[in-house]
């Protein structure tokens, strides 16, 4: 048996981006853990993990796919991105595993694909940093970008960061091996 800390924020949101990057790579320094797997769409929290990580962790930024807000665009400056692989951080952009190609069917069909319930299920019950925690988990496994052993995943609630986990990720063919081993942090209250 373990006793460990969770620090619960009030609400979530960019404002806790802080102190999730510290508590996020504290846990992870304690438990050995060399991947640091972090949610950035335009590159102000990767730059923020970039600072604080230790050399001997390796930092992965999941960004929004190409496109995702405009046609053909990246939502990452690449002034930015250029940074961040000077850095050594290694970035990932591929398809969102928790929407896929299904959104663009429930979209022009309707309803709701079993993939896109499963995020749904993650966002209202746990909040949408932890549905991001296995959303980049899952894709930054299938970039091969990370190995399949515990890592720490960071997410939060449109920007910034709010939620960290240690995980151990799956690959997307094998969704139910993931495991949430330990939630470090994450709002108490999931809507604000
Ligand atoms: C692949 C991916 C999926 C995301 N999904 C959601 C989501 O479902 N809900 C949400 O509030 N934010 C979502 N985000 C936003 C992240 O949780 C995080 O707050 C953001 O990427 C931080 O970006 P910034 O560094 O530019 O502030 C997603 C980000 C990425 C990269």
């Amino acid at each position: 048996m373990q006793e460990k800390r969770i620090v619960y924020f009030d609400k979530p949101g960019r404002k806790n981006t802080d102190a999730t990057l510290k508590l996020a790579v504290d846990r992870a320094r304690e438990l050995g853990i060399k991947h640091i797997v972090v949610a950035s769409s335009y590159g102000d929290t990767a730059l923020k993990a970039a600072e604080i990580i230790d050399e001997s962790m390796q930092l992965v930024i999941v960004t929004y796919h190409t496109g995702f807000l405009k046609e053909g665009e990246n939502t990452m400056p690449p002034e930015v991105e250029e940074e961040l692989r000077r850095r050594g951080v290694k970035i990932v952009r591929q398809s969102h595993i928790l929407s896929g190609l299904e959104r663009s069917i429930s979209r022009k069909l309707g309803g709701a694909s079993r993939t896109e319930a499963i995020a749904e299920a993650l966002r209202s019950l746990f909040g949408h940093g932890l549905k991001v925690c296995v959303e980049i988990a899952i894709m930054a496994a299938d970039s091969g970008a990370i190995p399949i052993e515990e890592v720490v995943a960071i997410g939060g609630k449109s920007r910034g960061a709010d939620t960290a986990v240690v995980i151990r990720p799956a690959h997307m063919n094998n969704f139910f091996d993931m495991e949430i081993r330990e939630i470090i942090c994450i709002p108490r209250f999931k809507r604000s």
